[in-house]
């Protein structure tokens, strides 16, 4: 629909943006951290961009203060931060480390003290490497009650200061990249093993959110879901299938789990039919139904094109572009059921990643047409090339154009009757971007860190700074 005038933000909107603890904190072995998944595996040679760690980060650990401070100078009202397990529990249970809950008790209360609403993730992708070695992490059951140990001791301490909490970070991609193409720890490609840790997965976040209930009865809970909505490349009904395929085992396999307790019937089907499906006990669904969420978290990027894939010599194997040189992305497939394609309508970043601000809209209206759930942005951003000119100025208009059109189709998909309640843009500041270094920068906020020279990890305003200033003070009237 073309609407006359759109609607404006609802009042006490969420403005924000978001992080994760292990692309800003640093201080990866200090005051009793254990080692997680991601310390060991950018030590193994070739898997990340120029050998990147996150040993420094951009040292949030110890600048915190400054950064808060920052924050409230941007007029943020809201936060989005991960919690590292291995602080808390340094070999992912057992005895608590007192030291890990005293830096984010003190990081929340600086948010709190700015008036800024602290919306704490407690999964974004940092496994205690303790669990991997002993249990094969999400791979066995037993991740349900270390993950729901470790939620409720977060529950108890800052539930009394958080109300807002996302469960697991973009499940989907972290099991995609972990246990379908080895690119993230534990480094598997093993699609049945892929299916059974979402299961698992599955289980602990349904019984965090079940739990959750008992601890913070006034707070809101959902997982941070990365949806790519999927568009059919052409009109030829093969695309349409090829692209239902893939929004029902790309996205539906896991929201519906999120929203309804079930797994979709036709991805389901096409599981068993090749021995995939994961291995149900007795009392699962009852479980997955029980831990309902509050909202649905949308971590939104981009959309993918799809067409029909071939049974026979269809296309397998993808390839994905971390140095920033465009044009070096493959499109990827299962044959039988989809192939990505390139959609001529759209341009793409430096990373191939296509941009879509209509895409949002889609996501936006898609979700609530299909779940009726109120949603949190988590994440939306541009990873982008930044340039320092001379006097520290940071001329960014390609972020504030890609923010700005985001927004708008916000605002548009608000005018459609969705309810979006929060706007967390990916990233508060420049951070670690996992496999593609540190020249992938998202932030509001430059921090002088790099792959190689000089890098003292100043702090820089950029243009978007200022703009993004403007539109939190006008609610969004201003853009
Ligand atoms: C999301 C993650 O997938 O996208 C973030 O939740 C991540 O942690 C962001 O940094 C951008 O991805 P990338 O690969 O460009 O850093």
């Amino acid at each position: 629909m073309i609407h006359e005038q759109l609607k404006e933000f609802p009042e006490n909107f969420l403005w924000g943006a978001a992080s994760a603890a292990y692309q800003v904190e640093g201080a990866w072995d200090e005051d009793g951290k254990g080692v997680s998944n991601w310390d060991m595996f950018v030590r193994i040679p070739g898997k990340t961009f120029k050998g990147t760690t996150g040993n420094v980060a951009v040292d949030h650990y110890h600048r915190y203060k400054e950064d808060v401070q920052l924050m409230a100078e941007l007029g943020m009202k809201s936060y989005r931060f991960s919690v590292a397990w291995t602080r808390i529990f340094p070999s992912g249970r057992g005895e608590i480390n007192e030291k890990g809950l005293e830096f984010y008790d003190h990081l929340i209360n600086e948010l709190v003290r700015h008036n800024i609403e602290p919306i704490l993730t407690l999964y974004h992708w940092d496994l205690p490497q303790a669990l991997q070695d002993e249990y094969g992490g999400w791979e066995s059951r037993k991740i349900v009650k270390d993950f729901t140990d470790y939620s409720i001791a977060l529950f108890k301490r800052f539930g009394d200061r958080v109300k807002y909490w996302v469960s697991l970070n973009e499940q989907n991609i972290f099991t995609m990249l972990g246990y379908r193409m080895a690119a993230h720890p534990p480094g598997v490609t093993d699609d049945k093993l892929f299916y059974q840790v979402n299961h698992h997965a599955n289980l602990a976040n349904a019984n965090v959110i079940k739990e959750f209930r008992k601890y913070v009865p006034d707070g809101k809970i959902g997982p941070s879901f990365a949806y790519s909505p999927a568009y059919p490349l052409t009109s030829n009904p093969r695309d349409i299938i090829a692209s239902e395929n893939a929004e029902e085992l790309n996205s539906h396999w896991w929201m519906d789990v999120y929203a309804w307790g079930r797994y979709p019937k036709s991805a389901w089907n096409y599981l068993e039919e090749n021995g995939l499906a994961p291995t149900v006990e007795e009392g699962d669904f009852d479980l997955l139904r029980e831990g309902k969420p509050d909202f649905m978290g949308l971590n939104y990027y981009q959309t993918t094109t799809f067409e029909e894939n071939p049974l026979d010599g269809g296309v397998s194997t993808g390839q994905m572009n971390t140095s920033g040189k465009k044009g070096t992305s493959k499109d990827t497939g299962i044959p039988g059921v989809y192939k990505t394609a390139a959609n001529p309508n759209l341009e793409r970043t430096d990373w191939d990643w296509n941009i879509d601000p209509d895409g949002l809209r889609i996501a936006l209206r898609r979700i609530t047409n299909r779940y009726n759930l109120p949603i949190l942005i988590s994440e939306n951003g541009l990873g982008a090339f930044d340039k320092v000119e001379d006097g520290d100025v940071i001329n960014d208009e390609y972020r504030i154009d890609f923010i700005r059109a985001h927004i708008l189709a916000i605002k548009q998909a608000i005018s459609d009757g969705t309810e979006v309640f929060g706007y967390c843009v990916w990233s508060f500041s420049d951070l670690l971007s996992w496999l593609n270094g540190f020249q992938k920068r998202y932030g509001f906020v430059y921090v002088n860190q790099h792959e190689e020279g000089e890098h003292d990890l100043r702090r820089i305003k950029k243009k978007s700074f200022y703009w993004y200033k403007t539109v939190i003070e006008s609610n969004g009237k201003k853009i």
